[in-house]
């Protein structure tokens, strides 16, 4: 649809930005914070571990006023449960839940909306230890989690994020360093914590509903438009599949509470259907998310399975298709370029996501990541020219603005990242930040914060409300 006018942002439109705890704090083990399985997991080798990372823990105040200085509407951020509850339940650690506290309370002084993750990946390994999302046992620590953040900070934080990219954990957890399930039925096992997962977020939206009414949740899955190959049937068929597994599966439960019939018959044919005790689907559909929240980086390009083992492609990466036996297989869309890391660069299929979403579901949205991570380079004069870091950005935001125009309710945008972190799975020289962290993969240096171009663009785009 080619608009003749475009429609404006809306008025309290929260121009944000995004990070999560173990990628940004550091303080790893400080004041009382038990290990994470992110701690306990490998390094990938080659790349900095999650120690240190930009060491936010100890430098939360400076960077709040840098994002105050950023021009920052919000700032979405994960809390640490092993900062709350080292052990993931039991005694709970004053020190992390002061940390917290004076974070939300810096943001409030400096007028930026907290929004808060609950959890991004970094499962308590005590809570691993006793089998992790496989044992029924996490869901209730989860929700008891859940249920303490909201009486610990529910006075000052409105809008709530259950887990981040759940879809991701499941599809791509290799990669990002999540993933251990047993070896007899591993994808049974797989899609058994896929159902506790999802039984702990329908608790955590139910509690947060009861506990703070005027308080907001929504889950926040890592949602794309999936392209058929060609327009082949089968390779529609294909997309439809893949749409079906790695997105809908996710928000039909959020939103509905129920298995998305694809999904589960995808399921059915390989014998992993998850056991669902009695009780589990009237508390998912009674559970209703205010909002929708999504991560976006790219579209994925699916085209017909060959029904053998070349349906699996081999990186994992999130943003890059691995492929189900049987169902579909990876493509790559030769209309698209590709960032440094082979993610496929896509503002169009943005649009096409936020359409999408919106007509399945009516909810509002918030897009609560979408960035480009490369290798940014520091000049003599010390300045960073990230203009492809704008380019990126303000394509996909001119693509959000088609959407509003479209009559899609975006309520923010939230990039990724509001300052140098440390990646998944690819280090600290994959940049995201509108701030840079003076360090590198294994020289910490001295963690001095600077502004990139990208800071002064983004910093104009919020003060004209996205307005050209
Ligand atoms: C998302 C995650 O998958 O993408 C973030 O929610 C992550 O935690 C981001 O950092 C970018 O991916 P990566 O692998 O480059 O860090």
């Amino acid at each position: 649809m080619q608009h003749k006018k475009l429609k404006d942002f809306p008025k309290n439109f929260f121009w944000g930005a995004s990070t999560s705890a173990y990628q940004v704090e550091g303080a790893w083990d400080k004041d009382g914070k038990g290990p994470s399985v992110i701690d306990m997991a490998p390094v990938v080798p080659g790349t900095t571990d999650f120690k240190v990372t930009s060491d936010h823990y100890h430098h939360y105040k400076e960077d709040v006023k840098l994002f105050a200085e950023l021009g920052l509407k919000a700032y979405r951020f994960s809390i640490a449960w092993t900062r709350i509850f080292p052990h993931g339940t039991g005694e709970i650690n004053p020190l992390g839940v002061a940390f917290y506290n004076n974070l939300i309370n810096e943001l409030k002084a400096h007028n930026i909306e907290p929004i808060v993750t609950i959890y991004h990946f970094d499962l308590p390994y005590a809570l691993q230890q006793k089998g992790g999302w496989s044992n029924r046992d996490t869901v209730d620590a989860f929700a008891f989690y859940c249920e303490t953040l909201f009486e610990l900070y529910g006075d000052r934080v409105k809008y709530w994020l259950t887990i981040n990219e759940q879809n991701m954990m499941i599809l791509h957890g290799d990669a990002i360093g999540t993933k251990s399930v047993t070896a007899e039925n591993p994808e049974k096992d797989l899609y058994q914590q896929n159902h506790h997962m999802l039984l702990a977020q329908a608790k955590a939206m139910k509690a947060c509903h009861e506990i703070l009414p005027h308080a907001k949740i929504g889950p926040a899955p890592n949602i794309s438009a999936i392209y058929p190959a060609s327009s082949k049937p089968e390779d529609v068929l294909a997309a439809s599949n893949c749409s079906a597994i790695r997105n809908w599966l996710y928000l039909d439960m959020a939103v509905y509470g129920r298995y998305n019939n694809i999904a589960w018959a995808f399921l059915e044919e390989r014998n992993a259907t998850p056991d669902i005790q009695e009780g589990d689907m009237e508390i998912m559909a009674s559970a209703k998310p205010d909002f929708i929240a999504f991560n976006y980086y790219s579209t994925q390009t699916v085209a017909a399975s060959s029904g053998d083992a070349s349906d699996r492609g081999s990186t994992g990466d999130q943003q890059i298709v691995v492929g189900e036996i049987g169902v579909y297989k990876g493509a790559s869309n030769p209309n698209l370029s590709k960032n440094d890391f082979g993610w496929e660069i896509d503002p169009v299929g943005f649009r096409n996501t936020l359409r999408e979403i919106y007509e399945r579901y009516a909810l509002p949205l918030i897009v609560t990541e979408n960035g480009l991570g490369a290798f940014d380079k520091v000049e003599a004069d010390g300045s960073i020219q990230d203009d492809y870091r704008i380019n990126y950005l303000q394509a996909h935001i001119d693509q959000i603005q088609l959407a509003l125009t479209d009559g899609v309710d975006v309520f923010g945008f939230c990039p990724w990242s509001a300052i140098d972190l440390v990646s998944t799975h690819q280090g600290c020289s994959k940049r995201y930040g509108f701030i840079h962290v003076n360090r590198d993969e294994f020289d910490l240096k001295d963690m001095k914060r600077s502004k990139k171009k990208s800071f002064f663009w983004y910093n104009a785009l919020i003060a004209k409300n996205g307005a050209k």
